[in-house]
């Protein structure tokens, strides 16, 4: 059992987000004792750039060799990513969605040809076989009311991952860290939530 653990936060280790996906990935070495981290920290991942677009959907037959150097991070990201059974990404609201550094990851694995394809029914997810949890942290509460609509993080996400054939996903927050109300407690209950 291989499991990809993606530490977004700029805070990294200091952060929310971690303590909360660190709880999942600790509960899931529980269930599988001789399951394997793999952690990723997507800072300063390459932001997807005009060589890299002009490249990405090349054949590898086809690429020159700069456009075999532009994608090598994108290659690796993706191996990395088909080497897990299960994802766990740990991950802030920054401004109603995700961190960029998360982004930067994902325009590097979403890659047409190996992520996903287009068949005659629709598009069609190539990353198979895989669990994902996701574990979002955030200042204000989101989970009901109208606030509901304004979080983009967790939507978009699962819709990236469905997108390139994760489907199974399970999300978990801890919110309303900036409410002196929430915040002593919105990990804890957060965590008490985890269902593995
Ligand atoms: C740049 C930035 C943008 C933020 N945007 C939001 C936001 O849109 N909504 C919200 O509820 N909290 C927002 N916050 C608060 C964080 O989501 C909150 O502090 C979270 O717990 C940080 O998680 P972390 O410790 O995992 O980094 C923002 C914080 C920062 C630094």
């Amino acid at each position: 059992m291989n499991i990809l653990h993606v530490i977004s936060s700029p805070k990294q280790k200091a952060s929310t987000s971690f303590q909360l996906s660190d709880a999942i990935v600790k509960q899931l070495l529980e269930k599988h004792p001789d399951g394997k981290v793999e952690e990723l920290i997507p800072a300063g991942f390459p932001h997807a750039s005009q060589e890299f677009i002009a490249a990405y959907d090349l054949p590898k037959h086809q690429q020159t060799a700069r456009q075999n150097e532009v994608l090598t991070h994108s290659d690796k990201a993706i191996e990395q990513l088909q080497r897990a059974d299960i994802i766990v990404i740990g991950l802030p609201l920054y401004n109603f969605g995700i961190p960029s550094s998360l982004k930067a990851w994902i325009d590097q694995i979403v890659r047409p040809g190996i992520a996903f394809t287009y068949s005659e029914e629709g598009i069609v997810g190539l990353i198979k076989n895989k669990k994902a949890y996701l574990a979002l942290s955030s200042g204000g509460v989101y989970s009901d009311g109208l606030s509901h609509f304004s979080e983009h993080a967790l939507n978009h996400l699962k819709t990236v991952l469905e997108f390139i054939g994760i489907t199974d996903v399970s999300t978990y927050r801890a919110e309303g860290l900036a409410y002196p109300s929430l915040m002593d407690t919105a990990l804890t209950k957060a965590i008490s939530s985890i269902e593995i």
